[in-house]
């Protein structure tokens, strides 16, 4: 038995978990612990435990610092849930993703698979990431020493605390996006307290500021998206003006007016201040258009890999017909376009569909077809009849995975090959142990997108038995 607040002195930390959290022993109870690093010696402080069989803690002080433990970067660390691993070497914490793709096969999927390749790492660990999203709010999240604060010095701007929707962090300065990134954040925030704007309280829901999104691109475009919760005319061209002055290379700037109670804007109207309204990605010659309700792989240099490694899983010659499931904007089905007869895109998000299509025509492609709707309604027996069976299947689901009955379509289906790309090793593995009666495991490839963080992504080749 353990109780909350005891000490257990001099643990040895073994290895990193699920959820990027340190796994220990101590008599024989299994102790998960964050900031930790496997080789560590630490005195650790129970702050959870439950059924007699594991505990949470967190740590007290280090006794012997592991030979993979490196200087956190970020100011934030420890607070933000955004880069938890930051503390520990990248060639360590790539191990560790790699294990975990072969746990969830091994243990969770229990089928049979080959060697696994090692996996791609990021060449940049930091200023990877393409967008960033933003919260205002008028109840920061406050640190110790900020306890005394007067209230008009509570407004932040910045990231949830993990697990609390209504705390915010203010971030001074975020390593995961290129600059203007911070510059742009930092300037909204001095120039709404300079102008008394009011911050969003999302426990009353009122409040002017509610959201800022910032994506950048590889052409080194810049879309910057605010979504207001008043409809103030005035003040809103006051701060859109400001920024379009002070930050030239913002290509567009778009607004939303939010009086819902959810901060979801794909059911909002679009207001372009500024710009086409969208900006544009470029990956080997093919340009794509990214709109302010688009989704795109947030690495770009990996999406590039991830892609490239998929086309590859595919084997295309030209002859084939492809089916890309859960295309999003069409990126797969239009990267691998050129080496396919035919590919037919589908995905639930009827505006990501429109994106497909524009981006299709834009790069000359000619080939391709799409398709909005729900993967398990839509992919059906009559859709298969009134279009080519294909060669190759790449699915590409949310991390969900895939619904029971797109599963039963694709085992009628018995294309030669499925590429399946994750970004949920557990749900890969317990939806290849569904397709395990067809179809073997070829080929496993883990990405990284995501460094410091616990995310992996994972390629698999499926072929027929
Ligand atoms: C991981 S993303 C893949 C995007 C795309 N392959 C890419 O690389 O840009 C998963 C996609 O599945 C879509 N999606 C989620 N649930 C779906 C469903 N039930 N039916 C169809 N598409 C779905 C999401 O909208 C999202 O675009």
């Amino acid at each position: 038995m353990l109780e909350r607040g005891q000490i257990l002195e001099s643990v040895a930390i073994e290895e990193l978990g699920a959820e990027g959290k340190c796994v220990s022993r101590y008599n024989n109870i299994v102790i998960f612990s964050e900031r930790t690093v496997p080789g560590d010696v630490v005195d650790l402080k129970v702050t959870h435990f439950k059924k007699k069989k594991f505990g949470e803690a967190k740590i007290d002080k280090i006794i012997k610092a592991s030979e993979h433990r490196v200087e956190a970067k970020c100011q934030h660390f420890g607070l933000c849930g955004g880069c938890k691993l930051q503390h520990i070497d990248y060639a360590t914490q790539l191990h560790f993703k790699e294990k975990q793709v072969k746990d969830n096969l091994e243990r969770l999927g229990k089928i049979e698979i080959p060697e696994i390749k090692p996996i791609v790492g990021s060449e940049t660990t930091y200023e990877y990431r393409n967008k960033l999203d933003f919260t205002f709010s008028n109840k920061r999240w406050l640190l110790e020493e900020e306890m005394s604060l007067e209230h008009d010095t509570l407004y932040g701007l910045g990231f949830h605390l993990p697990g609390k929707f209504d705390r915010v962090i203010d971030i001074e300065h975020c390593h995961l996006q290129p600059e203007p990134s911070n510059a742009i954040r930092m300037e909204v925030k001095a120039y709404a307290l300079k102008h008394g704007l009011t911050f969003y309280n999302v426990r009353a829901h009122e409040g002017f500021l509610r959201n800022l999104i910032i994506r950048t691109t590889n052409k080194k475009e810049v879309m910057v998206l605010v979504q207001f919760g008043e409809n103030n005319g005035k003040a809103i061209q006051g701060l859109l003006s400001h920024l379009m002055a002070t930050f030239p290379q913002i290509t567009t700037l778009i607004y939303f007016i939010n009086t819902k109670k959810n901060d979801t804007y794909s059911d909002l109207d679009v207001h372009v201040f500024h710009g086409p309204g969208y900006i544009q990605e470029e990956m080997e010659g093919l340009t794509f258009r990214v709109g302010p309700k688009s989704f795109y792989q947030t690495n770009s240099d990996q999406a590039y890999k991830l892609y490239e490694i998929t086309r590859d899983f595919a084997g295309l010659t030209g002859n084939e017909v492809v089916y890309d499931l859960y295309t999003g904007t069409g990126t797969i089905a239009n990267f691998v376009a050129k080496k396919a007869k035919q590919v037919i895109g589908i995905e639930y998000v009827a505006d990501a569909i429109e994106d497909a299509k524009i981006n299709s025509k834009i790069n000359n492609i000619n080939n391709t077809l799409f398709y909005a709707g729900d993967m398990k309604d839509v992919l059906n027996r009559d859709f298969i009849t009134q279009h080519q069976r294909p060669d190759v299947i790449i699915t590409d689901p949310p991390r969900a995975g895939m619904h029971e009955d797109v599963i039963k379509t694709l085992l009628f289906i018995s294309a030669p090959k499925i590429v399946y790309v994750s970004c949920n090793p557990a749900t890969q593995a317990r939806d290849l142990a569904l397709l395990d009666s067809d179809y073997k495991v070829a080929r496993i490839q883990p990405v990284d997108m995501f460094p410091h963080t616990a995310h992996v992504e994972n390629v698999v080749l499926l072929e027929k038995r």
